[in-house]
């Protein structure tokens, strides 16, 4: 019997996701969260995790490397790969913003030649092309957005927003809901023919799972 390569993001959606299959009755994944191992393997099962970094999960169950995968959907929609997205697991919830200095609300659509900071291009790219059919120039960062529009690298940014407490602890704020995120699992296009079995086993005891929670 072939494996089932399962693409898991480091961190806590990686560790949620973990805690379902192990209630699925895979071994293997007690380590998770602490080792430096990179593949966590259950031979009986016939069953592979690979911890990977959370934006390169569609990556890999794109390429078919890994089979199937869980990642939030700000990803999903960043990356726009070949997959099929088959399940939202309901955790993981935040959402992608745009956000700015307070004395923006309300006037923020007006700045001109607006400079957004965001780890997310392409989402940025897109709503204001798309939605507001404006164009503006893209900052790409990796992290610490919010420190952009503080230090007047741009006006406003665009990230993921959960608690709120990096926003309020910035002094900025929500200026428009792009959209809602969740953990979402995804799964390769040719392994849902060629491990069919397998792969709706997961998906089938995840759903029984969410209902119980739900
Ligand atoms: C994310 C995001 C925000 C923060 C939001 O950053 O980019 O900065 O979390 O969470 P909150 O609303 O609960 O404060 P992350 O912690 O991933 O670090 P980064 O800045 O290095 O991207």
């Amino acid at each position: 019997m072939e494996y089932l390569n399962v693409a898991l993001p480091k961190g806590r959606i990686g560790n949620l996701t973990a805690e379902m299959f192990t209630k699925l009755g895979f071994k293997g994944l007690d380590e998770i969260g602490h080792t430096r191992k990179l593949i966590l393997e259950d031979e009986k099962n016939k069953i592979r995790f690979f911890l990977v970094k959370p934006s390169d999960v569609t990556t890999y169950v794109e390429y078919g490397s890994a089979d199937i995968g869980v990642v939030g959907k700000d990803v999903i929609l960043e990356e726009n790969r070949n997959l099929y997205e088959v399940l939202d697991l309901g955790f993981g919830k935040c959402k992608v913003v745009v956000a700015g200095p307070k004395d923006l609300v309300g006037k923020w659509q007006d700045v001109n030649h607006k400079r957004v900071a965001t780890k997310y291009p392409n989402i940025t790219r897109s709503f204001f092309e798309q939605t507001k059919k404006e164009s503006i120039e893209i900052i790409k960062l990796n992290g610490s957005i919010e420190l952009a529009p503080l230090i007047g690298l741009s006006e406003i940014i665009v990230d993921i927003v959960e608690t709120g407490t990096t926003l309020k602890e910035n002094g900025l704020v929500v200026l428009e809901t792009i959209t809602d995120v969740s953990a979402r699992l995804v799964v390769n296009r040719v392994s849902l023919k060629m491990k069919q079995n397998a792969i709706e086993s997961v998906i089938l005891g995840f759903k029984k799972q969410l209902e119980v929670v739900g």
